[in-house]
């Protein structure tokens, strides 16, 4: 059966639906695996993923998931930090390929020496890399549709270079299909979830690998549904955020609490305890948790639940979830002097 060819390319709830099944669709070549294994040869310092908006997320999210001595960084600008060196290792992500930032920063790299990997649907990107360390996705998706796609390479590249065991992401993919039918049983129904944000503001919060779903969540507001949307991270909202909830609710901003069933005891006190002075204040905020083996898989059960709420807002909203039209007129302004790439 071909999965790629039934899913409907033009309508972003189906493409979110058919997210467990886009995350078993493409696997590594030999030859990009082999690339890898070479690479490997070599002592790695440090792994630098670079991409902009959707092609970024698949790393941060891996890098909230993967545990390693080596660093693994994510740019999302025009060039590199100065420590990386020959000695690191470059994943240039990019879903059009031509992304002026991803591939600037991808020729800077290739300047220094680094070996550097590329995952493409085409573009200026598909002859930056040789082939053999280029993996290239299909077309036709927005780049943040393509998550999960993008993300079934990111994943096994990193957990290859850092010589990690083998998770196998259709394992992960049945347990997305099981918490999917748990939607509106053990977690409201996205479109309960989307009717209940329609004139709010969310601010998705989110500890250690769930930080990374709660910036996607915002992004999937924001491109999805046209809204206004933040973020923040646990600890450190309570070292600043929570002096502001005197404006939440005059500002109708609402506090979404992303819970980990893998939280320690201390992490748990101090969303329980935000959540209670919140409340104080007048502020409810919302908490979302669900069943999870690993945190991987909460990364992307949760993931998923959450773009799926951001594609009923859009449509309660009557907004156009596919089109970009913004990002569009500014990448054409931009374009019309683009000496740079
Ligand atoms: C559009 C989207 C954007 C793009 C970004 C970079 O769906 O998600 O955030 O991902 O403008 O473009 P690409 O991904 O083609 O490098």
């Amino acid at each position: 059966m071909n999965l790629l060819g039934e899913i409907d390319r033009t309508d972003m709830q189906s493409m979110v639906d058919a997210f467990p099944e886009m995350l078993q669709i493409t696997t590594l070549t030999q030859e990009f695996r082999q690339s890898i294994q070479l690479a490997k040869k070599d002592n790695i310092e440090g792994i630098c993923l670079l991409g902009m908006g959707g092609s970024a997320i698949s790393g941060l999210l891996t890098k909230g998931v993967i545990h390693s001595d080596v660093p693994i960084i994510s740019v999302r600008n025009y060039s590199i930090p100065k420590f990386v060196k020959q000695s690191w290792i470059i994943i240039a992500v990019s879903y059009s390929g031509n992304t002026e930032e991803t591939l600037l920063s991808l020729r800077e790299a290739k300047k220094k020496g680094s070996t550097c990997f590329a995952i493409t649907s085409g573009g200026k990107m598909r002859t930056e890399v040789p082939s053999n360390r280029t993996h290239v996705l299909p077309k036709g998706f927005q780049p943040r549709a393509a998550l999960p796609l993008i993300f079934s390479a990111v994943f096994p590249t990193i957990e290859l270079l850092l010589g990690k065991e083998h998770i196998d992401l259709k394992l992960i993919a049945a347990q997305l299909k099981k918490t999917q039918k748990q939607w509106g049983t053990e977690i409201r129904k996205p479109e309960d979830f989307a009717q209940f944000l329609v004139g709010k503001i969310p601010i998705f919060t989110g500890w250690s690998h769930l930080f990374p779903v709660a910036y996607r969540a915002k992004c999937q507001i924001n491109e999805n549904a046209k809204a206004a949307a933040f973020y923040s991270e646990l600890p450190e909202v309570n070292h600043n955020e929570i002096e502001s909830v005197l404006t939440f609710t005059e500002k109708k901003l609402v506090p979404i609490f992303l819970r980990s069933v893998h939280e320690t005891r201390r992490i748990s006190q101090r969303f329980d305890i935000t959540h209670d002075i919140y409340k104080d204040y007048g502020c409810e905020p919302v908490s979302i948790k669900l069943r999870s083996q690993s945190k991987l898989e909460e990364t992307l059960a949760i993931t998923h639940y959450l773009d799926r709420v951001s594609v009923n807002l859009a449509n309660i909203i009557g907004v156009d979830p596919i089109n970009v039209d913004r990002i569009q007129i500014l990448k054409k302004r931009l374009a019309s002097d683009n000496e740079t790439i």
